[in-house]
């Protein structure tokens, strides 16, 4: 068949790989021990291996109370989804999480979606209509750009975490259209926090509404796990929230909070929402059982993951890693070539140490990297000998 150059190019590269022995993605987990921090896998040698390419930033998937909980739910309500939500997969649960997850974030009104990804197309194909100007931070999640693309809105991109360009920009997009600001709180590809209180600044100035993904940072940051909003104070000038039970609530799954109006909206009439099957109850319960967790372990947890994160970052700065501006608990480390960033991941595996690679279109070309998730289970000893292991990988595999 033939493909587009782009995806030829990929293919290429991924071929390449394999002939180099260097291929690094898919690993096969054949088990995880008592934390997700710990695995084996199918290739390689048999011992264990430390994970930081997992999201479970709060070390809450392998808990006993999640898993009962998940088990509870099954019991009850079987394995599956059902029906979309609106027509009969909508259990008790499904409106505990609601109410779970509104109140959390402090917002009037929640709703689930199958994954963050349609949370987030679902939130800006209903937000934004044709002749809006939705203003997206240039590193942002794919999903956003993605979202925003379905809904004939214009799409103005701004500098990464330039409020100044931002205001700029809003500027120019004066008009009867509605202005939608949109951001990550916590860059995933560049391990930096949104700088949400300037930005929420402008967009108030401009009468502009807010939109921010907390996916990697609801459940760790901010003083009671609100997210990034939370730990820049300015929670209650967000005006949409998005996030997903996929990393720190142990589970899977979408949610937007927002007023009752826009909730209710989306409810009836967001396509990502209406033409995909709900979450399966057993996912639903896990995410309850995490909420619970976190109520009572909240804090514990997130200062373990604060130090073991700042304990890494810093080494890894002392070793003479460029971390970029990594500042909590992602971890980015600049490689530069796709072909070299395999063979760094690659060897890391062979010596028990998984992290996850990031190539462009994700990240800029020439930019490609590492991303360690740290999580608040890692050991001192793990952490460091991924002090150890990752500059004397890069060391090995050069330019
Ligand atoms: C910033 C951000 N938003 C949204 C998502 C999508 O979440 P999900 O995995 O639940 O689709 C991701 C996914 O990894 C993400 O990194």
């Amino acid at each position: 068949m033939d493909f587009s150059p782009a995806l030829n190019n990929v293919l290429q590269t991924v071929n390449r790989w394999r002939q180099d022995d260097c291929y690094p993605l898919f690993p096969v987990i054949t088990e995880t021990g008592d934390t997700t921090a710990r695995i084996r896998l199918a290739s390689g040698s048999e011992r264990p291996v430390t994970v930081f390419a997992s999201a479970d930033y709060l070390s809450l998937s392998r808990l006993e109370q999640v898993r009962q909980e998940v088990i509870a739910a099954v019991e009850r309500f079987g394995t599956g989804a059902y029906a979309t939500q609106a027509v009969g997969g909508f259990t008790t649960l499904h409106q505990e999480l609601e109410k779970t997850v509104a109140s959390y974030f402090g917002k009037p009104a929640a709703l689930l979606f199958p994954t963050g990804m349609q949370a987030n197309i679902g939130a800006l194909a209903t937000l934004a209509r044709a002749g809006d100007t939705v203003l997206t931070d240039h590193l942002n999640h794919g999903s956003i750009t993605m979202g925003v693309r379905l809904t004939g809105a214009h799409m103005v991109t701004f500098r990464h975490n330039n409020p100044r360009h931002l205001n700029e920009l809003l500027n120019r997009a004066a008009g009867p259209g509605r202005r939608i600001v949109v951001v990550d709180g916590l860059f995933s590809a560049d391990g930096d926090l949104a700088t949400l209180d300037e930005i929420a600044d402008v967009a108030r100035n401009h009468g502009a509404v807010l939109v921010v993904d907390e996916a990697h940072s609801a459940g760790p940051l901010g003083a009671t796990g609100r997210g990034a909003a939370e730990q820049l104070g300015v929670l209650d000038r967000v005006d949409v929230i998005t996030g997903t039970f996929s990393k720190a609530f142990a589970s899977t799954g979408g949610f937007v909070c927002a007023s009752e109006q826009v909730v209710d909206a989306l409810r009836h009439t967001a396509v990502a929402y209406l033409l995909s099957l709900g979450l399966p109850p057993a996912a639903v319960g896990a995410s309850l059982a995490a909420f619970k967790v976190l109520e009572k372990e909240g804090d514990e947890r997130r200062e373990r993951l604060a130090r073991n994160a700042r304990y890494l970052r810093e080494q890894l700065r002392e070793e003479g890693v460029d971390i970029a501006g990594s500042a909590a608990h992602v971890v980015v480390v600049l490689v530069g070539s796709v072909d070299r960033t395999a063979r760094v991941t690659r060897r890391l595996r062979d010596e028990g140490l998984l992290v996850g690679p990031l190539f462009p279109p994700a990240v800029p070309i020439g930019g490609a990297r590492l991303r360690l998730g740290v999580t608040a289970a890692h050991t001192e000893e793990e952490l460091r000998r991924a002090v150890r292991l990752i500059p004397r990988a890069l060391a090995e595999e050069p330019a």
